[in-house]
Formats: structure tokens, sequence, C-alpha cells
């Protein structure tokens, strides 16, 4: 559970203006997360180093889960970068741990809105389906751009809207255009929106 305001139970009943119908992954189907298809389909070395991520970067992979975008990252940051992989989710975070954890990652739980990272102490921000997720879409924005330095980029990837068999349900998916004006108003610059698949789009932005 969580002491944020705007906390939204499991169930949908929501609290505080900013109620969203997010749920959180279970950890018990962190096998979807690592399918060959969801490998097949995302590409994510290939999304990495579409959104820029480069060899030398430090990058905080926020909602890292069990690993599938952290892996791939921290192949491109090579040996002068280094990853932190963040989660709320102690199952989530073991999951990582389980499947290996390379040598220039550092896995850590991080808070609901809360990053265990200084002020301006990395370069990207990578978000993989967590920006639904997040009990305060206003609070976990602020909190990514604080942790960016100057010139630091983000990028997330998330469901787009509609019903389909895989994935969260219609309801619990941020539209294009509002995941767009969360970064915005979070202060973020040069906000744009893409299509990656027909069912994902990426947001960049930066500060
Ligand atoms: C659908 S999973 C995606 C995991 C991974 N990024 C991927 O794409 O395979 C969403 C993850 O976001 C995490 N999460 C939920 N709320 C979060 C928050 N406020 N801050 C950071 N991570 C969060 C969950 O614990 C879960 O591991």
């Amino acid at each position: 559970m969580s002491d944020d305001p705007n906390y939204v139970h499991a169930h949908g009943h929501a609290h505080g203006h900013e109620s969203h119908g997010h749920h959180k992954f279970d950890p018990a189907n962190v096998a979807r997360l690592e399918s060959a298809e969801r490998l097949a389909w995302l590409r994510p070395a290939e999304l990495l180093a579409h959104v820029g991520v480069r060899a030398g970067m430090l990058l905080a992979d926020v909602g890292c889960g069990s690993g599938f975008f952290t892996r791939p990252a921290a192949a491109i940051v090579g040996p002068q970068g280094h990853v932190f992989g963040m989660d709320p989710s102690a199952e989530m975070l073991q999951a990582c741990r389980e499947r290996g954890v390379p040598y220039n990652v550092e896995l850590l739980q991080s808070g609901e809105s809360v990053l265990p990272l200084a002020d301006a102490s990395v370069q990207f921000v990578f978000l993989g389906f967590v920006l639904h997720e997040a009990a305060s879409r206003s609070a976990f924005s602020a909190e990514l751009r604080r942790i960016l330095k100057p010139g630091g980029r983000l990028a997330s990837v998330d469901w787009v809207p509609q019903h389909e068999e895989h994935g969260p349900p219609t309801a619990h998916r941020i539209l294009e255009a509002d995941a767009v004006a969360v970064f915005a108003r979070a202060g973020f610059v040069d906000v744009r929106c893409e299509r990656w698949t027909e069912s994902h789009y990426v947001v960049t932005g930066g500060v």
C-alpha cells in the first residue's frame, strides 16, 4: 500500500483528485514479461538505441521489473556507463536478480514516487510500462525530472489504449496525449510521442 493521497486501490476505488484506474503488475506473471514473443514484438535493444541510449551513459531503468530493458540497456551503456534498475517491488527485483545482473547494473528498491538517487544523477531515465502503474503521475514525473542531469533525456514506452488480448485492460492505459501532458506539466521540454508498434507508443522528452 502507499501513503500517497492519490493512491488508487487495486479494485479501482480512487482517493484524491488524480484518480486513475492504475493497477500494479502481478509478480506471479513475471514470465510474461520475459517471453520470446514480447522480445520479438518490442525489440528492446532497438527501442533503447532509437530513443537515444548511448555508450557511457548513466541510466535509470525506473520500474525495471525482471530486467527486460535493464539488460539491453546495460549492454548499450557498456563499461563506461552504469544502469540503476529500480522497482518498488521486492519480488520483481528478486526476479531480476534470478535472471542475472550485468556487471554495470545496480538494483535498488524505490518508493512509490521516491527514487533512491541524488538530484541530477543520471543522463537518461527509461520507463517500460510503468507510467500507467504510478499512483500519482505528477509526483512520479517530478521525481523523474529531479534525478536527471541538465540536458538529460527521458523515454516512456506504454500501451496504446485499445482493447486487445495482451496487456492491461483498456481503462488502465494512458492516452498518448495524456502521457505527453504528464511530462510537459512536470517541466520536461521537447516532449513528443511516436508509435513503436501497433500497440505501443513511446514518449520522449528532455530537461
Ligand atoms: C508491467 S511491469 C514492467 C517491467 C519492465 N519495465 C518491463 O517492461 O518488462 C511494471 C513495473 O513497474 C513497477 N512499478 C509500479 N509502480 C511503480 C512506481 N511508482 N515506481 C517505479 N516502478 C513501479 C512494478 O513493480 C513493475 O515491476
